[in-house]
């Protein structure tokens, strides 16, 4: 068996064949490999799509968007969560990331675990990671709350 590392821990147990998947999750990993085309990565030449599926069933996806100033860099997943929550839709069901690693499997950023994390609202968001020429396509099955335990949420206390 493959040896699959994420966060410095063995996870083979949650990759699986792309073709087992559920054919929403198949599409919505077609979604983003076809949104990492667009990414603009002049910099990092690291190119990422990501794609969020909504309640209603519609796809939101985006790249990663460069910027000569490195601290302006946008992530894909933040890029396809903040056109879906710019269009009013934040009831989001499922994400998939999919980028070019040899050696594991891309998964969201901290940043990006804490931009999604305000969405999880008490059902954490599915999250598939796949790589986009890995034939037969093996996709690591994870959730946003798996990825960020413990995760700070605002709370006045009261
Ligand atoms: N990046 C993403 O877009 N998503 C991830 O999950 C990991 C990193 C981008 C940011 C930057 O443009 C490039 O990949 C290298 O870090």
């Amino acid at each position: 068996m493959t040896q699959v590392f994420i966060n410095g821990a063995r996870d083979e147990l949650n990759v699986r064949e792309f073709e087992s998947l559920d054919p929403s999750i198949q599409e919505l990993i077609l979604a983003a490999t076809e949104a990492r085309k667009q990414a603009y990565c002049p910099y990092s030449n690291f190119a990422v799509g990501a794609a969020l599926r909504t309640s209603d069933g519609t796809i939101y996806s985006g790249c990663n968007i460069e910027n000569g100033a490195y601290a302006t860099c946008i992530c894909a997943e933040r890029t396809a969560a903040v056109k879906a929550i710019s269009e009013a839709k934040r009831d989001f069901v499922a994400c998939a990331v999919v980028a070019q690693q040899d050696n594991g499997f891309t998964t969201p950023c901290g940043v990006c675990r804490q931009f999604l994390s305000e969405f999880v609202n008490g059902k954490d968001i599915p999250l598939y990671a796949a790589k986009p020429t890995n034939l037969p396509l093996r996709v690591l099955c994870t959730s946003v709350l798996q990825l960020l335990p413990n995760s700070f949420s605002f709370s006045n206390g009261k």
